[in-house]
Order: C-alpha cells, then structure tokens, then sequence
C-alpha cells in the first residue's frame, strides 16, 4: 500500500518522505507515538489518547508546540487522505536530528511523523476464535509507562511467540504477568473477578484498558487492578487482552493450557461488544 505520510509539516507520498540519519527516535529510540484506531472513519479515545502523548512527552522532557486540536486537525487530514474506513492512525515525535551523542542536545527540532493504515478491527477473525499465548520474561526497560518506540523487547519477544507457535506472549516479571507485548493482560477469576495489574511504571496504561475497566464495572463486574501469576491465569475461566488495534481480543490458551471450552469467554465478548457500541458513538 502506498499512502500519505505527514513528515514536519508536509504531506508526502510515502516513498518521498525522509528523515535525517541522525534523528534520535532512528539513533536512540529518542521518540514517543500513539496508535489511535479509527472506526466508520472517525477516532476512537482521541482525547485520551493525545492526553497520554502529552504524559510520554513530558516523561521524556520533550517540549512540542501542538495543542490538542493541532492533533485532531491532523489525524482528521491523515483519515481522509488516506481514505481510512476502519484501520489505525499512528504519530511519532521524536528530539529530532542532531551529531550523535546520549545527551540530549540543546537545540534540535522535534520531528513529527504521521501515518494510517487500513485494517479489520471491529470484525477481526481471531476476536471469535481467540488468541492464544505464551508466557516470557519482561526482558523490557524499566519505564514501560512511557509510549516510546524502543520496542525492540516487545518485537524480539512477539516473534519468539510466534516461533513457539503461539499468537502472542504475555510478559512475566517477579511479581507476575505485566502485559502482552502490545496490549494490556486481563483474566477472569472463578469469582467472576476481573483481574489486571495495576498501573506502575511496569505496564503501559492502555487507552483501552481504561475504557473497558469502566465498561466492566458498569457490568457489576469486580474489577481488581493487581499483580497476578501465571499459575492463576492458567486457572482462570476467561483471558482477554487490549488494545487500540485489538479492542477486546479474547485469549483461549495460555502457555498451551486450554482455558475454559477453548472458546472466547461471554465475559470476554460482552466487554468487546460494550467497548465497540461506546467506540462507535463516541468517536470524533
Ligand atoms: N500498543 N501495552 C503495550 C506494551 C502496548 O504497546 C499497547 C498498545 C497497550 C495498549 O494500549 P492502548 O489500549 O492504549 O492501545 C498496552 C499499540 C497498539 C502499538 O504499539 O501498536
């Protein structure tokens, strides 16, 4: 797919958009991004999403001059040039170019990029078959609280899963299962908890976590943000996971144990279903 790409101001083709060699989001993962994902060709969680970008930027102390509604004109333009219907929108900010050096230099220019992409995700097939998953050491940095682009941990550890013929896998600290290597981790209990580790700085905090623990509680579910084990979630009765480009994606194996029947959870489709009817009459 050849789209339009938003580099520093310019729209581009694609294939005419450059960054410097010397950018420190290419050099040192010096740059932070959002993935907001659209929906009927609007933006779903847009505020909350351009609020946590704000959160990321500051954590790295990068100042960007865009207000909120810089951001939304933006998004808006990338949807519609792009002819987006359904699929993913992306920026990044990075400190910008400037000679090689762990300091962060005095003067350099923030560079902006954006991107969308087309893609199923209210009716992706694995939301009725389920994912499954593999547990792996949190092999990640200290300060995944903060959206940055050094994924290369997450990268590393996704295909690690696949290559064990797993969907995904989720992260295991000393204190549990943190998150999946793009999404956030949730079980359900056999008292009907729902179960996720609490905000730190050892997960990100998931837009669309967020959203699905309120969606979840308005369903007098029990919602307990905590650490859990791996051996709790191989005795869960449901799994899921989030994400902007997942929604509620329904996990069915963990670590090649079979949860419940092997079918998506109804807990599990509920909140999927609840997070889509919100998303699509919320959406700007
Ligand atoms: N990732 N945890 C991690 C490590 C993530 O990378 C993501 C999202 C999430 C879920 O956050 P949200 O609900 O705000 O999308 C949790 C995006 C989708 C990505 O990098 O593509």
């Amino acid at each position: 797919m050849t789209g339009t790409v938003y580099v520093n101001g310019d729209w581009l083709e694609e294939s005419a958009a450059t960054v410097s060699v010397f950018d420190r989001g290419f050099l040192f993962a010096d740059a932070v991004y959002e993935v907001v994902a659209v929906l009927g060709g609007k933006l779903v969680d847009f505020d909350p999403h351009i609020a946590r970008l704000n959160r990321s930027l500051a954590a790295i102390s990068l100042t960007f001059p865009f207000e909120r509604n810089d951001y939304l004109k933006l998004f808006r333009e990338l949807v519609i040039r792009n002819g987006i219907d359904e699929g993913i929108a992306y920026i990044q900010i990075s400190r910008g170019a400037a000679p090689r050096d762990f300091a962060f230099p005095p003067s350099a220019r923030p560079t902006i990029v954006a991107f969308a992409a087309a893609k199923a995700i209210s009716n992706s097939p694995t939301a009725e078959t389920g994912i499954t998953v593999v547990t792996r050491p949190d092999v990640r940095w200290r300060r995944c609280d903060i959206k940055t682009v050094g994924l290369l941990g997450a990268s590393m550890t996704k295909q690690a899963a696949i290559d064990a013929g797993a969907d995904d896998a989720w992260f295991v600290d000393a204190g549990g299962i943190t998150e999946g290597t793009s999404s956030n981790a949730y079980i359900v209990t056999a008292s009907r908890e729902l179960v996720t580790r609490q905000l730190g700085n050892d997960i990100l905090a998931g837009i669309t976590r967020e959203v699905v623990l309120a969606v979840a509680a308005d369903q007098q579910l029990t919602v307990v943000e905590r650490a859990f084990s791996t051996d709790e979630a191989l005795a869960a009765t449901e799994a899921f996971i989030t994400s902007a480009t997942t929604f509620v994606q329904p996990v069915v194996s963990i670590d090649g144990v079979t949860l419940g029947d092997g079918r998506p959870g109804s807990i599990s489709l509920e909140l999927r279903r609840r997070y889509l009817d919100r998303a699509h009459t919320s959406a700007l």
